[in-house]
């Protein structure tokens, strides 16, 4: 019947991304969409990423066959490494199973539809406990397959930094062996992450109700310029010999992002029969992904393994990761030195304590509002803004624009 498929609201974020391009002021500025821009406000294609393009078109053996169904294996192995480091006991037991995945969106995907199949306790769906706030998209994706979603306090509105201790109580109330979704770094959109010794006391509440953590990480060494340390919770966790799974997008740190080339990862908990868990898990994985995409897209992960599996590329990688991380921390700097410097009411710190891609301002949805109107600069209407957009030619006028609509 025609009323059986009603109306759905356009996506809020590329939504946004439409009325900025539609919007004709020369003044305008895009602090919306989570993607890196040079401080010329354009996208940045990396160095390394233009060498292994080229490595590849040069390639006279290049075909478009078809991957197998978990990925290009010299991809998947080098993202799980970059995961676990050279020296995991994981990977060595042979604890990991991995599937290359359209980018992050489609490895949380997957995961939540593996979970929804197979992680059941007493025949029940176990709820999967998302950040207040998160990624709007974690809760449709849940959703979606049948899991029922509920929030721990994460963002503490006064300080604009962790509620650490709400978290860790509602982890603490929340029914033994729930899953509990975790940003392993730069946390979108709020940019507050725990600290080392907030995630010890994380994994501890968590083990203690026999949790099942679910690491999304987006921004592995484009949070802090450190591959090692932006992996610190992940590798944690699974030294603490919890099982979870890891949803791995590259489309930030390679700058990637329509290309989707991203990874899922299954880590068994050490014990005997691990390696044979693994193999079931991988089995099954393979069905859910021959069913939904057949198999994976290929070029995004052959530019990022060209660059994983060469030393000198992966060298300049890095270098390209700290060109980004070190922009973003320069404009975090601007942004709050200007908003102090005009006196603008309010605490600026969290702008520079913050980290990663966005910074959650605390600007009311009032305030979005009239930024958007007045002076054409455009975020989402819960105050993040991508840190990115910003360069040494608007800063001021971002920070002058927020000083007008904090003072009315
Ligand atoms: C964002 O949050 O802006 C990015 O992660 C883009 C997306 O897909 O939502």
């Amino acid at each position: 019947p025609p009323e059986a498929v009603p109306q759905a609201p356009e996506d809020p974020l590329f939504g946004l991304m439409r009325a900025y391009k539609a919007d004709t002021s020369s003044n305008k500025v895009d602090l919306g969409i989570g993607a890196y821009r040079d401080n010329n406000a354009k996208p940045w294609v990396l160095p390394v990423v233009k060498k292994a393009d080229e490595i590849l078109r040069n390639d006279p053996e290049l075909n478009h066959e078809y991957l197998p169904i978990a990925g290009l294996a010299p991809f998947t192995s080098k993202a799980a490494e970059l995961l676990l480091g050279q020296s995991s006991a994981a990977s060595a037991e042979k604890r990991v199973a991995s599937v290359q995945t359209i980018s992050g969106t489609g490895a949380v995907h997957l995961g939540a539809l593996f979970l929804a199949k197979f992680y059941k306790v007493n025949g029940a769906n176990r709820t999967v406990y998302l950040s207040n706030p998160t990624w709007a998209n974690h809760n449709q994706i849940f959703t979606n397959v049948g899991l029922p979603i509920a929030t721990y306090p994460y963002f503490h509105k006064e300080t604009k930094g962790l509620d650490i201790e709400g978290m860790k109580r509602a982890l603490a109330d929340a029914p033994e062996r729930s899953i509990i979704l975790l940003h392993a770094c730069a946390h979108n959109p709020t940019g507050v992450d725990p600290s080392p010794e907030q995630w010890r006391e994380i994994a501890e509440v968590m083990k203690a109700k026999q949790h099942f953590p679910f690491f999304d990480t987006a921004y592995q060494g484009f949070a802090s310029g450190d591959l090692d340390r932006d992996a610190g919770a992940i590798r944690y966790f699974i030294e603490q010999g919890f099982e979870l799974v890891i949803a791995q997008s590259f489309a930030k740190n390679f700058g990637l992002y329509g290309e989707r080339a991203g990874c899922f990862h299954f880590v068994s908990a050490p014990a005997p029969d691990a390696a044979d868990v693994t193999t079931r898990v991988a089995s099954q994985l393979a069905i859910l992904q021959r069913s939904e995409i057949s198999n994976p897209p290929i070029y995004g992960a052959r530019i990022a393994a060209t660059v994983l599996n060469d030393a000198a590329l992966f060298a300049e990688w890095q270098e390209n990761l700290r060109t980004m991380s070190g922009r973003i921390i320069t404009m975090r700097e601007a942004l709050r030195g200007k908003l102090e410097e005009l006196g603008t009411p309010g605490t600026w710190n969290h702008i520079t304590d913050q980290i990663g891609m966005f910074s959650f301002t605390g600007l009311t949805e009032a305030q979005v509002a009239k930024l958007r109107s007045d002076f054409h600069i455009y975020m989402t209407k819960n105050g993040r803004i991508s840190m990115a957009g910003l360069n040494t030619s608007n800063v001021e006028y971002v920070a002058k624009a927020i000083d007008s609509v904090v003072r009315t």
